[in-house]
């Protein structure tokens, strides 16, 4: 069994999709010890509930408008992680094509990120043990004062073969159209004016295309057990 850290860690990982974040974060949190937050899955849950009351996610003004409405919770065990929105489970819509195209425009909004930033520094303060937080700005905005701090990257092609593996039945594209799609959300979290997907100084980068995901738990792992060796 893991043992939990005498002090808190915060471990932020970012970077974009199909780089192994989520298997990444999910499994060192458990190896360490520590609590998970997902925080892709909490734009989504925004996502989906502007969806699902009709309003249009096209427009900032009305996104910022209703986003102090919707309750998310995340439950933050790495082994069964959850995410409620207004107390219904949601994990499996946020998933769906329609939230996915979504996501970008309804995240991009200021008034949605200081809410949802706002959260995530609540729930990481909270952990007892410490968190791993995956998302794309945790480094450079939500906890730059993170104690280990990862920016996993990956070759277009591989994220692509990564991402299509991942997409079942009707939402399976072909490859090429999954590296569009993968390519046009990438500018968008990119490109974005507040807090745009982007490493921070102080962090390590780690490009996965060659790596097995048991190779970057590994190395994760290790810069979380030499934070720790050089804390105490
Ligand atoms: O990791 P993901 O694909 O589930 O993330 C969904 C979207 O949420 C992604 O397109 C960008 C946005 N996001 C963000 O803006 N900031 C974060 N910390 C995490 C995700």
């Amino acid at each position: 069994m893991a043992a939990t850290p005498v002090t808190p860690v915060i471990v932020a990982i970012d970077g974009p999709s199909g780089t192994g974040k989520s298997s990444t974060s999910k499994a060192v949190a458990e190896r360490a010890g520590l609590g998970y937050l997902d925080t892709g899955a909490q734009y989504r849950a925004m996502t989906w509930w502007m969806l699902s009351n009709g309003i249009d996610v096209q427009d900032p003004a009305a996104v910022a408008a209703a986003a102090a409405k919707p309750v998310i919770a995340s439950g933050t065990d790495p082994g069964a992680p959850t995410i409620t929105v207004d107390g219904t489970d949601v994990s499996v819509p946020i998933r769906g094509q329609a939230v996915t195209s979504a996501v970008s425009a309804v995240s991009a909004v200021p008034e949605v990120r200081a809410l949802i930033t706002e959260l995530q520094r609540t729930i990481a303060a909270e952990a007892p043990g410490g968190i791993v937080v995956e998302g794309r700005d945790i480094g450079t905005t939500v906890l730059p004062g993170a104690d280990v701090k990862v920016f996993l990257t990956a070759s277009p092609e591989v994220r692509a073969a990564r991402r299509s593996a991942e997409l079942t039945g009707q939402e399976a594209a072909g490859l090429a159209a999954t590296r569009e799609a993968l390519a046009r959300r990438d500018a968008a979290d990119s490109g974005r004016k507040a807090s745009p997907l982007a490493k921070a100084e102080d962090a390590v980068e780690v490009d996965t295309s060659d790596l097995t995901l048991p190779q970057v738990i590994e190395c994760v792992v290790t810069l979380i057990e030499d934070h720790t060796r050089r804390a105490r």
